[in-house]
């Protein structure tokens, strides 16, 4: 893998608003994650791989992002990182330190322009790998709405190090931090949100039987099954009890450094973004449900910058 980012996964992400923890035989018995831990308002789920906190919800009256969770390799690779977003002045929240949840590791937190809670962990716990065919492996990606595209992708580009894969006309753009095509993209929107969060499959089989699941069980594709022109991933959206888009994917595009050149894919081609066809354009609801629930950003926040 090319370290081009101090940055070098995506961990997960954890929602809250209002009795989110209601939802967890949803995530749990049909999407096909494992609880990991829980205690009073707050669930917390794994996926087949290491992570502890793939997912997570907790009850808030607020809807919003509680934070986006990323790794580093290890803590000298944080350590550079906080040095390189107060050099940066980005609006720090906690200096690096033992996190004392039950993840534990060590780390610090940030937040961006628009005020998300961005995580950054090391060092933390890992789980045994528990594969169980047909449910996800670990979050792919997650998709944020931004009324201010051009700030978001030059925040994470020029302060966090990630690279631009692909966009879609001027709507979106995939962005990087390893090899693989995206693990953070951003969507123009009139408002801060989340438009989905991507699950990982290992084989289209996988993929295709997870749809099943869901389907057997009465909740079907809200839009898909097809297949991405950026990331070439397939895809399969669904929307949670809570409103949350979530997404079965697989096989997304792994990045030759050397070779790849951004490209702007066309959203007047309807293949663009449904290679297969299979999809077609998702539907007025399922464009309103991507749209999310505004995000008023995280609560608390802290104005030092770090010194
Ligand atoms: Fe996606």
């Amino acid at each position: 893998m090319t370290n081009f980012s101090l940055i070098d996964g995506l961990r997960g992400i954890v929602m809250r608003g209002p009795n989110l923890t209601e939802s967890c035989s949803f995530f749990e018995n049909l999407w096909g994650l494992t609880l990991s831990h829980s205690e009073n308002d707050e669930v917390f789920f794994r996926c087949n791989g290491s992570e502890p906190i793939a997912y997570g919800l907790i009850n808030n009256p607020v809807f919003g992002i509680e934070y986006i969770h990323f790794s580093t390799k290890d803590r000298s690779s944080m350590n550079a990182l906080f040095k390189q977003l107060v050099k940066q002045n980005c609006t720090i929240i906690s200096k690096p330190g033992e996190f004392n949840d039950f993840s534990g590791g060590y780390g610090f937190e940030i937040l961006d322009p628009e005020n998300r809670r961005l995580r950054f962990r090391t060092d933390a716990l890992k789980l045994t790998n528990n594969k169980k065919w047909g449910y996800p492996d670990k979050v792919s990606h997650v998709v944020l709405n931004t009324p201010d595209m051009e700030r978001l992708q030059d925040f994470f580009t020029s302060v966090l190090g990630f690279r631009v894969s692909d966009y879609s006309g001027d709507q979106m753009v995939f962005l990087r931090c390893n090899n693989e095509h995206h693990t953070i993209a951003l969507s123009r929107s009139n408002h801060p949100s989340v438009n989905h969060v991507a699950f990982d499959l290992s084989s289209i089989d996988e993929f295709m039987h997870s749809i099943g699941r869901m389907k057997q069980a009465g909740h079907n594709v809200s839009w898909g099954p097809g297949r991405h022109g950026p990331g070439n991933n397939p895809f399969a959206y669904f929307v949670s009890p809570p409103g949350f888009v979530v997404e079965f994917t697989t096989e997304l595009q792994i990045i030759n450094e050397k070779k790849h050149q951004p490209k702007v894919w066309s959203r007047n081609d309807p293949a663009s973004m449904d290679l297969w066809m299979t999809a077609g354009p998702p539907s007025t609801a399922q464009r309103t449900a991507m749209q999310g629930k505004p995000d008023p950003g995280f609560p608390n926040q802290i104005n030092s910058k770090g010194k």
